[in-house]
């Protein structure tokens, strides 16, 4: 008889999903020729000179532990970069971490901030990791959705009607993925407003802040008296196209940096020494390589919104993030199907939109960071798709 193992997995981690995006990719790996609108992972190469700082510290014999904070130097930078680009002030001696990607300053954040029954707030469709990291952290996720008809920006409104007794935080994750969402200053402001009535702490990624097409992008963290009650996180895989040196910080009041330190220090102890050197490099010499990824995503961005509008599956024009976000609920398909019915008839894999959340049902998540001939290819396989299943 087989043991049964899974008997002994916590109630928490047996309650929790398995990420919508993983299972659809486990079975694209498996197949050949397919053109991946799938993974939200830049389709470039970190730029040579970040690269070649990660191998310079190598040869200087840069293998050892940091901080648990991180590279003094490095923080110094970001507390710089944060300032310049945010307009945010952080000290960073005792208000800036650094983390394993925005994955882990997202779940430190939780852990440090969450006690159980607590609700947390986030607009959905979201990032897959925000609802399981908060029920990991004993705390009850609350969703507030996001619609197109606001292009996918989230009200004060919406998020006043979600709030009890037991909210604790608000996350937030402009640009968004899945949909590109932004936010304009004064809505922002209504939501810091409401923030600071009702005594919530907000943790804002800010993981796309610089793939902003259109508009200012503001964080709530710079907008008064926010800076206490806020948690800033941000990284360096989408904008320097990172993701595999596994890099990110949050930012906030010292109270919370330690709290969030002193889990780091026991799970993780510090973030890898070569990334960090190479993060160095990244912030103080890498923004042209940003603005240049950035022009590229625009002129992808442009192209495949218009295609998805004239093959009849509308689309909004995502202000920012590199993922495209079309409507297909006119094909009469629930979003896992069109995925998976797209995927062997015409080898292009998408996200279902359902992964991002019950709102997301009836729509699809294509990620724009691949080069842009590839993009072409797809949008005919899927004009072609879409032809044959309304036939
Ligand atoms: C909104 C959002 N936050 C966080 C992450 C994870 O970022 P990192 O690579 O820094 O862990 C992602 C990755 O796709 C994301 O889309």
């Amino acid at each position: 008889m087989e043991f049964e193992s899974q008997k002994f997995i916590s109630q928490a981690v047996s309650a929790i999903p398995r990420s919508g995006i993983r299972d659809f990719f486990d079975i694209v790996q498996g197949m050949k020729d397919v053109i991946s609108l799938g993974v939200g992972e830049p389709d470039f190469v970190t730029p040579w000179h970040i690269r070649e700082a990660a191998i310079y510290a190598l040869e200087r014999g840069r293998t050892g532990y940091t901080s648990n904070l991180g590279l003094l130097s490095l923080r110094e930078a970001i507390a710089t970069s944060v300032n310049k680009h945010f307009k945010a002030g952080y000290d960073p001696a005792r208000e800036i971490l650094i983390a394993v990607g925005v994955s882990e300053a997202m779940d430190l954040a939780f852990r440090a901030l969450i006690n159980p029954g607590d609700e947390v707030i986030y607009h959905e469709p979201c990032y897959v990791s925000y609802a399981p990291g908060i029920a990991l952290a004993h705390g009850v996720p609350v969703a507030v959705s996001c619609r197109p008809e606001h292009a996918f920006s989230v009200t004060a409104a919406a998020i006043e009607k979600a709030v009890t007794p037991k909210s604790k935080a608000l996350v937030l994750n402009f640009p968004t993925n899945p949909t590109g969402g932004t936010m304009e200053r004064g809505e922002l402001e209504k939501i810091a407003k409401l923030a600071r009535r009702h005594n919530l702490v907000v943790i804002t990624d800010e993981i796309y802040s610089e793939l902003t097409f259109e508009g200012e992008h503001v964080s709530i963290a710079a907008l008064p008296s926010m800076k206490e009650r806020t948690v800033f996180l941000h990284g360096f895989s989408k904008a320097y196209a990172m993701t595999g040196f596994r890099i990110g910080y949050a930012c906030g009041p010292a109270a919370i940096i330690d709290a969030m330190m002193r889990i780091h220090q026991y799970s993780m102890l510090c973030a890898s020494i070569i990334s960090q050197e190479a993060a160095l490099e990244a912030i103080q010499h890498g923004e042209a390589d940003t603005l240049e990824m950035r022009e590229q995503y625009r002129g992808r961005r442009n192209l495949i919104v218009g295609a998805f509008n004239e093959m009849g599956l509308p689309c909004h024009l995502p202000r920012g993030s590199f993922y495209a976000f079309p409507c297909i609920q006119s094909t009469g398909l629930s979003s896992k199907d069109f995925a998976r019915q797209l995927l062997e008839a015409e080898k292009v894999a998408c996200v279902p939109g359902s992964a991002f959340g019950p709102t997301g049902e009836g729509y699809l998540r294509c990620c724009f960071a691949t080069a842009l001939d590839r993009i072409e290819v797809a949008v005919e396989r899927m004009a072609r798709f879409v032809k044959k299943v309304r036939s």
